[in-house]
């Protein structure tokens, strides 16, 4: 028994609990496999179900991917314990022998299960919804083998300790090859050397409480062959889950002023309700909390009432209480999204008399913020939408903590914001969901990287657009960001790949095989490169059949300045970009191309400049509109023409004269240029 408060919590209920999620590559089957893991625990009734259920935004169902991870309670009753004990040596060369036996004929479990986006760009909720669990269900599909997001998914799964069970999925196919990535998973299992044994080992030595569970680990023998769609294997997986996965492990080491386990509840994700307010999602790490509880925010100093708390069966199913072990909500009534932060600690202020108080009370490790590297301007079409967009920007910012945004104002555009994403993907799901979701009529520029200055009195400084580049009189040198790019491939398109890499200033890696017919490219790149279009142009040459993933890996002096854009001899900042140095001309060139067809034409030439620290590197010049103002005379006479010619050139000089506020460049020509896509 825990006590807790006045209340206490059976730790019988405590180790009925399961909490684990499906990490896998893109479009391996992780939603399907959650589809059947809700119909065998009736947590869905059968005439609900719809295809991969738990991608429940209307933007997940029309791209086919998941964005959001999302959480589901199900119930689970063993049905035949006896046969299952029977049937574990069917397990696949199992060795392990310190499976959870199951205690008695009707066992009845919770499984906690937090479905999780595959691609890159959202690998931020991969990880929160890892801290939030015990263990992990690695899929691969049969037909395509390990991938480049399955060997970073293990990665992050081992760093939080987990529990990890390597299953294979749509073996149903004929186009499986289930010993090829069997193969591939041991010697990825193995290569990679986080072992799921150490990985467990690392989570026993943290926390010492029931350490006589922890010694278990998988054995690369233990992978899963399973077809989410037709369902074979798939209740066999379940119950590895509960046999293998240690259930949650609560820290009863009491602090000394009190006898008594406080609460605390770890956000992992939020939305807002209009009626709710902000609807906190947690994992309950120790404690309880009860409906109409106050609470406390230990980091950012907020207070509320947990005016409803819950669970997930998908949708919030209102309890009484939430406690240790449990995955839930709590709706706060917080009306300002800024107060609730992912990674805060909740806890309540229900103890009894004592001398103890909140402050004695630390907040759980949080998350490591991600730094987003990828920026774009977003502005509302209408300039009235403004507080509209501001506000939508900040509910949109609970329910992806991973999105930033900062006011920003520009000559051209008038107010909005400078926004960073974690990629490309990321940012068009964003626009999209403002779209969508808050009806906004946006303008999204065309995405960049951060960029670090590096001034020669060591100052450093990091800038999100080309017009912060200093002046050339100040000595510095302008750093980029470069990651680690990992791809996984047949070996066939090696060759393709180095060259492809090459033209993006790609440093070559190691290479290094996993099984027979896949190898893992290492390269440098900087990250520019990769947010252009390198991952479609690696589809295309390999026909879809490599996968990359990368990792920021540090900053890195570039051969880089800032292209600026002279229109009438007049600086337009909002044009001006960081480019490297030797794809100047080739980038101005393509502006001033672009921009000679968009500007209307005055009555006089209008130049085009690109500028590379002072140097004219391209230009271009929209023709004078031609007025014929002669086509009025009938007949012949030369000297009336001449004159009437000599004064109209009069006039365009003038015009010219009066300098280059003559030149104006509507808006929407901005929006063109400054336009994604
Ligand atoms: P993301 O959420 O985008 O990362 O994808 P996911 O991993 O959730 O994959 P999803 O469940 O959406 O499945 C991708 C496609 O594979 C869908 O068309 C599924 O119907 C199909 N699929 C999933 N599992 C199986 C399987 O076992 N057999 C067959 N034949 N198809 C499957």
């Amino acid at each position: 028994m825990v006590t807790i408060g006045i209340m206490t919590i059976n730790e019988k209920t405590i180790d009925s609990i399961r909490n684990f999620c499906i990490l896998a590559h893109i479009d391996h089957g992780k939603s399907t496999l959650a589809d059947r893991f809700l119909e065998i625990t009736g947590t869905i009734p059968a005439r609900e179900m719809r295809e991969q259920y738990l991608d429940m935004n209307p933007l997940e169902r029309e791209r086919g991917i998941t964005i959001k991870m999302t959480p589901v309670r199900m119930n689970y009753e063993i049905r035949n314990p006896k046969s299952e004990i029977r049937n574990k040596s069917k397990i696949l060369n199992s060795k392990f022998q310190n499976d959870f036996e199951f205690a008695d004929s009707k066992q009845k479990f919770v499984l906690n299960l937090i479905d999780t986006p595959g691609h890159v760009d959202f690998s931020y909720e991969v990880s929160r919804a890892l801290a939030a669990v015990e263990g992990a269900i690695l899929l691969v599909d049969a037909t395509q083998g390990v991938q480049a997001q399955t060997i970073a998914n293990l990665r992050l799964a081992a760093a939080e300790g987990l529990y990890i069970i390597p299953a294979i999925n749509k073996i149903d196919l004929p186009t499986a090859r289930v010993k090829e990535t069997r193969e591939e998973i041991k010697e990825l299992l193995s290569s990679e050397g986080i072992s799921p044994v150490r990985s467990q080992m690392l989570k026993a030595s943290a926390d010492p409480i029931k350490s006589d569970r922890t010694s278990n680990g998988v054995e690369a023998g233990d992978i899963f062959e399973v077809s989410a769609k037709t369902g074979e294997g798939v209740e066999k997986l379940l119950q590895a889950v509960i046999k293998k996965v240690p259930p949650p492990r609560i820290s009863n080491q009491l602090p000394v002023t009190c006898n008594f386990t406080i609460l605390r509840a770890l956000i992992f994700d939020s939305h807002f309700d209009p009626y709710k307010g902000v609807v906190a999602y947690v994992r309950v790490r120790e404690g309880i909390l009860r409906k109409g509880d106050k609470i406390n925010f230990l980091v950012s100093g907020a207070e509320a009432d947990a005016l409803e708390i819950g669970y997930f069966i998908p949708h919030l199913s209102s309890q009484d209480t939430i406690s240790a072990g449990d995955i839930g909500y709590i709706a706060t009534g917080i009306k300002e999204p800024a107060k609730v932060k992912v990674g805060d600690t909740i806890t309540n202020f229900q103890f009894p008399k004592s001398n103890f108080q909140i402050k004695n009370v630390e907040p759980l490790s949080g998350y490591k913020e991600p730094l987003p590297m990828v920026w774009a301007s977003i502005y509302p079409e209408e300039a009235d939408d403004f507080d509209e967009l501001k506000d939508a920007m900040a509910k949109l910012k609970l329910n992806d903590a991973a999105f930033r945004h900062e006011v920003e104002s520009s000559e051209a555009l008038g107010r909005g914001f400078r926004c960073g994403f974690l990629g490309t993907l990321h940012l068009e799901i964003v626009s999209e969901r403002l779209r969508r979701e808050y009806n906004l009529r946006i303008m999204v520029t065309t995405p960049s990287v951060a960029y670090r200055i590096r001034y020669a009195a060591g100052k450093e400084e990091m800038i999100f657009r080309a017009s912060s580049v200093p002046s050339e009189r100040e000595k510095y040198t302008i750093e980029e960001p470069w990651a680690t790019l990992a791809i996984v491939t047949p070996p066939e398109y090696i060759g393709k790949i180095t060259e492809i890499l090459h033209e993006h200033r790609a440093i070559s890696g190691e290479a290094k095989n996993l099984g027979s017919r896949r190898i893992i490219l290492n390269f440098l790149v900087p990250l520019a490169e990769i947010i252009v279009n390198l991952h479609d142009d690696l589809k295309s040459i390999t026909q879809g059949y490599a996968s990359m993933e990368y990792e920021m890996s540090g900053w890195r002096t570039g051969d880089l300045s800032r292209l600026n854009i002279l229109v009438a001899g007049k600086d337009v900042a909002a044009f001006s970009r960081i480019i490297s140095r030797d794809r100047a001309e080739r980038e101005g060139r393509a502006v001033l191309l672009r921009l000679k067809d968009l500007m209307p034409r005055a009555l006089f030439l209008v130049a085009l400049q690109a500028e590379v620290e002072g140097r004219i590197i391209a230009r271009e010049t929209v023709p004078a509109l031609k007025k014929d103002v002669t086509g009025y005379l009938y007949g012949g006479d030369r000297t009336r023409k001449m004159k009437l010619w000599k004064k109209q050139q009069k006039g365009k000089k003038k015009l010219k004269d009066r300098g280059e506020g003559a030149v104006e460049i509507p808006p929407e020509v901005f929006l063109k240029i400054l336009k994604k896509g």
